[in-house]
């Protein structure tokens, strides 16, 4: 196995308890792996050396959230919301209808780009949804293209009921046949708890046949309106509850108490021009963060965990620290992975390389393009 030595690293931010934040660093990369991480002055010799300027690394970030499998376009209905049309769950039915008429290839071109535009974004590893098809042969061929790029993979049959069936008969499809179709693609299954998606029982016995099937939950939660998503997800043991944007000082109670994730999708707020969920509030009682970008069509459609992270910095008072921290170490415990997130020895080679001096500059410097380079499993990709 051959070794490369990462050098003049002005700043590393491992994510790592231990090992903590290191000026003037080095890192060891040997295979897929991470071997060793420390000061330059002390770094071991190598079979081949690399300087980085003094840049800034941190761990590759772990996308959580992404509707990535999708056809189709909503810019209009976009422009007319920012003209003060409201964002309501049931835009999705257009999404469905353009995804259900195109054909895999088009779909898995989709999948790529926005693979791709996240890989440059400094995202190397990311979840990715169905929920799009809300049919047995779309579902099933959603996940099938998902799984050719990532095995963080999730059966959303439960986004919305689609037109021409009743509510009781589409929970019975997504329970039964849709899941059975599925669930060989899938790691995880969700459902979209809302008013004009799924209540509180709906969204129960979704998760249920889920888990039977060992699939892990995670649920759309509190997202446009309180509601019960956020204790269905602790009550069932969910990695994780995405949005929590409307909660009560129970729901932060019981994130806190927890090992459910409260996941946050400030790009969401930003492009339905929504109030964003509280993190000071989470983060003082104790929850584990992370920050995800929620990549879709319909309410946000951006690749872009550099402007999350700078939406949670400017928007909700995380410390850059903070929403570093939430976009990989909080995203991988939203996915349940301890290999991804941290740079340690013996964890994956997963890393940004920034072009600035801090990754406060993620946030002091929104929209600027500052992911350099990107490595993953110990090569560089980007
Ligand atoms: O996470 N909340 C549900 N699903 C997506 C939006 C889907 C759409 O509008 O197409 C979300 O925001
Ligand atoms: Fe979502």
């Amino acid at each position: 196995m051959t070794s490369t030595l990462l050098v003049d690293i002005g700043l590393l931010a491992t994510q790592d308890a231990s090992l903590g934040e290191i000026r003037d660093a080095a890192l060891v990369v040997e295979g897929e792996s991470i071997a060793w991480v420390g000061s330059a002055a002390s770094a071991p010799a190598a079979d081949a050396r690399v300087g980085l300027s003094g840049r800034t690394v941190v761990p590759g970030f772990v996308d959580s959230h992404a509707h990535l499998v999708f056809a189709g376009d909503r810019g209009g209905e976009f422009e007319a919301r920012m003209r003060g049309m409201p964002y309501a769950a049931g835009g999705i039915r257009v999404t469905v209808a353009a995804t259900r008429a195109a054909s895999d290839a088009l779909l898995r071109g989709n999948v790529e780009r926005l693979a791709g535009e996240l890989l440059r974004a400094g995202v190397t590893t990311f979840e990715c949804k169905s929920g799009y098809g809300l049919d047995v042969p779309t579902e099933e061929r959603s996940l099938r293209i998902a799984r050719e790029l990532t095995p963080e993979t999730t059966f959303l049959g439960a986004h919305v009921v689609p037109p021409g069936t009743s509510r009781d008969e589409y929970v019975s499809l997504v329970c039964g046949a849709m899941l059975d179709a599925c669930a060989p693609h899938a790691r995880w299954i969700d459902a979209f708890c809302e008013q004009g998606a799924f209540d509180g029982d709906e969204t129960r016995a979704v998760l249920r046949a889920g888990l039977a099937r060992g699939l892990g939950a995670r649920v759309h939660a509190n997202q446009l309106s309180a509601g019960p998503g956020v204790q269905i997800a602790v009550e069932m043991g969910a990695a994780s509850a995405d949005h929590c944007t409307h909660l009560s000082s129970g729901d932060v109670d019981a994130l806190a108490g927890s090992a459910t994730v409260a996941t946050l999708l400030p790009l969401a707020e930003f492009s339905t021009r929504s109030p964003y969920p509280d993190a000071r509030q989470l983060l003082d009682a104790g929850a584990t963060v992370a920050l995800a970008t929620d990549c879709n069509p319909g309410s946000a459609y951006s690749t872009s965990m550099p402007l999350a992270i700078a939406l949670a910095v400017r928007e909700m008072r995380m410390t850059p620290a903070e929403a570093v921290r939430a976009a990989t170490v909080g995203g991988a415990a939203a996915l349940r992975r301890d290999d991804v997130g941290v740079i340690a020895p013996g964890r994956r080679a997963d890393f940004a390389v920034l072009d600035a001096p801090s990754y406060i500059h993620l946030a002091y410097r929104p929209g600027v393009p500052l992911v350099a380079e990107v490595w993953r499993n110990g090569l560089r990709v980007v």
